[in-house]
């Protein structure tokens, strides 16, 4: 493990070389092996402090992150805005400042304002990992995803894969998208065209507009979760239609003259995006994209921690 990330903090794949993004799997790699031993820790990160900063909901980031963070052996602090002094009016700069002055090395940070980890990052010294900024990216979602793929086709490059649901508010697409054209993919957007941003297609992604059709042409599916919190106007008529025209459903799949590989970040909404037939399938690799979170993370933490300052 001698090599180098290119930057000192993760604040989306577009900052990231494919290089960058090679060694981070490689390294994931050999920490997949240290998480599957009975003594699932390491001492790498043991004179290193990290405070997982989040401002918004989270499941599976946030725990993910305090694992990784736990199998490296380095101390952790959780912060969480809503019982913080956040709500008695304090900025965003100063709490991250004052969480620094407790000397903490590292900020891991979820923000619902796209942008809000690459401000942080003019304005202090420690490595900053984004964990999701509003519909901006989710940089580490988009590692576990790719990683997943590799691992169960062997490679990301010349497959194709389909983006399908809520584009619009999904930081999750806008980071698998630039990922996946880095790794050599190609990518397909679908959705109803309310969901698609105007932009979409100067990002080189195809864009589909029939379930079907995307299925038809895709080796793995990416089915996306309607993100209702976003939405503060009308997308569609109803989830009842949407999961009709829209909805991934096992008669749909079986339907299909092959086998396709079906990836979800969750969490899932049971019976609109994707239904449990599917997603409980042996097609499904939800769960393994879960437990290969915890290999990348700790990848992108050790490596971040030995970019020289
Ligand atoms: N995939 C994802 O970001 O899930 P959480 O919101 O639960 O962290």
């Amino acid at each position: 493990m001698g090599e180098q990330l290119s930057t000192k903090h993760l604040l989306g794949i577009k900052g990231l070389s494919t290089e960058d993004i090679q060694l981070i799997f490689e390294t994931a790699d050999e920490f997949k092996d240290v998480i599957n031993r009975p003594i699932k820790k390491v001492p790498s990160l043991r004179d290193i402090t990290i405070a997982n900063v989040f401002f918004e909901n989270s499941t599976r980031t946030k725990l993910s992150f305090e694992l990784a963070e736990k199998r490296l052996s380095a101390d952790v602090i959780n912060f969480s805005s809503s019982n913080s002094s956040v709500k008695k009016g304090e900025t965003l700069l100063d709490t991250v400042n004052n969480i620094l002055s407790m000397k903490v090395d590292m900020i891991v940070m979820r923000h619902s304002s796209p942008g809000a980890p690459h401000f942080l990052s003019r304005h202090i010294d420690a490595n900053i990992v984004n964990a999701g900024d509003g519909t901006h990216e989710h940089p580490t979602q988009a590692l576990l995803d790719t990683y997943s793929i590799r691992e169960k086709l062997g490679d990301v490059a010349g497959k194709k894969v389909a983006i399908i649901g809520d584009i619009l508010h999904s930081r999750v697409a806008i980071s698998n998208i630039f990922a996946l054209q880095k790794l050599g993919a190609e990518v397909m957007v679908c959705g109803p065209i309310t969901l698609l941003p105007k932009y979409i297609s100067s990002l080189g992604v195809k864009v589909e507009l029939d379930v079907r059709k995307a299925l038809e042409w895709c080796d793995v599916a990416n089915v996306l979760r309607i993100q209702l919190e976003r939405q503060h106007i009308k997308y569609f008529p109803s989830l009842r239609e949407y999961s009709l025209y829209y909805g991934v459903n096992k008669k749909l799949l079986d339907s299909l003259n092959k086998e396709i590989t079906v990836m979800h970040p969750g969490p899932i909404n049971r019976g609109v995006e994707l239904s449990s037939d599917v997603a409980d399938s042996e097609h499904a690799i939800i769960l393994d994209q879960v437990e290969n979170g915890v290999a990348v993370r700790m990848a992108v933490l050790y490596l971040l921690a030995s970019v020289s300052k």
